[in-house]
């Protein structure tokens, strides 16, 4: 077998290391490297572990090195497997994946926050993480899938004494080097506020949604000027979302007729032309595909064909502050307002 076909067998190959080596690199506050560009792993419901993981494998083999997984995804295992595979198999070193892994709603008891962690640990077969975030800032339980208008007995709004134990315990976590580095996701500036105020290891990065109708611009820029690395999650808008998660109100980014217009100009699918303005912005867009095809095209728009200044401007004012994740499930009982969760309607602490 020549080394070239050896390569080719190990995955990837030398196409998958130039694309990987052109994705520009975001630099966190510890001096640590990010590719600006993730691959996300939430099959919404509809697509399964291992078709997720196949979906990794095709995305790692396009290019990507950054993975967005979370135990709730329900695939950590799958994807796990995947990773050990291009590990053990020389494709890539550790060191040249970045895997960020989520502590879910009912593990923010400090006790559970270890637990959880060295779970992800074995499913992901891995020895560390590169970050371990806070996947929402509200305790609760419910079952997978129910209903957004139930309420958990245990949901309860922020409570920020409660949120810092839970962040204590992660804050032990990067110390004992079970993560590289610690986040939040979907936090407001309120609450980032308190958290920098109180916390010894400040959040690496702020995982929030963005997309050209969901631009931020507050949250964006108060993350930005504290140092705090934003990923953008749903950049594509989700077109593939949970029916849960769809309401009238809902616009779709990729059908504005501005991203419609420079698409056309770009001869490229809208969807490529929000990834192209996520990574020019600065914030770090993890979008998901289970198609081969589309998994490729995203990470080549990153690196090829930029945005011009004129056409950054004006997805810049096509903003319609459209949230499309609205958490309803997350709130607790006798509240019935989502707006509450992103203290758009007075803060709840
Ligand atoms: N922190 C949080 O609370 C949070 C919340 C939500 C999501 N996330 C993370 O963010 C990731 C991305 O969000 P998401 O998966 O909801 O939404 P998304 O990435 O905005 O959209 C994914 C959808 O876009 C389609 N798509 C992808 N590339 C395309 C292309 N080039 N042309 C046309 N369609 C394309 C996919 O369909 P095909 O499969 O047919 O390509 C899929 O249905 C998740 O996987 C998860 O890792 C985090």
């Amino acid at each position: 077998m020549s080394n070239e076909t050896s390569e080719r067998r190990a995955g990837g190959g030398d196409h998958s290391a130039a694309i990987a080596a052109a994705v520009p690199q975001r630099v966190l506050a510890s001096g640590a490297k990010m590719p600006a560009i993730g691959f996300g792993t939430f099959g919404s419901d509809h697509v399964p572990p291992d078709a997720v993981a196949g979906a990794v494998r095709s995305a790692f083999d396009a290019g990507y090195r950054h993975f967005d997984c979370a135990s709730v995804y329900g695939n950590e295992r799958e994807v796990g497997a995947v990773l050990r595979e291009i590990i053990t198999t020389g494709a890539a070193r550790r060191d040249e994946l970045w895997v960020t892994s989520k502590l879910w709603n009912d593990k923010h008891a400090p006790a559970d926050v270890a637990a959880s962690c060295e779970q992800s640990l074995r499913d992901l077969q891995l020895d560390a993480l590169d970050l371990y975030l806070v996947h929402w800032p509200f305790p609760n339980f419910h079952p997978p899938g129910c209903d957004v208008t139930s309420r958990g007995a245990d949901a309860r709004p922020y409570i920020h004494e409660e949120f810092m134990r839970t962040w204590r315990a992660m804050e032990r976590l990067q110390r004992e080097g079970k993560t590289r580095h610690i986040g939040v996701s979907n936090v407001t500036v309120p609450k980032l506020k308190l958290i920098l105020r109180d916390a010894e290891i400040a959040p690496a990065v702020n995982e929030m949604e963005l997309h050209p109708h969901f631009q931020q611009p507050e949250l964006f820029e108060f993350v930005r000027s504290h140092g705090i690395v934003p990923v953008g999650y749903c950049p594509l808008g989700s077109p593939g979302r949970p029916e849960r998660d769809r309401t009238p109100e809902d616009t779709d980014p990729l059908r504005d007729p501005v991203m419609l217009r420079i698409a056309a100009e770009h001869n490229a699918h809208p969807a490529e032309i929000a990834l192209k303005w996520a990574v020019q912005r600065g914030q770090t867009p993890i979008p998901f595909s289970s198609n081969p095809r589309n998994i490729a095209a995203n990470i080549r728009a990153v690196i090829s064909n930029p945005l011009t200044d004129a056409e950054m401007l004006a997805i810049a004012g096509i903003d319609r502050r459209c949230r499309l994740i609205k958490g309803q499930v997350f709130l607790w009982r006798g509240a019935d307002d989502w707006r509450l969760l992103w203290d758009e309607v007075g803060t709840t602490f």
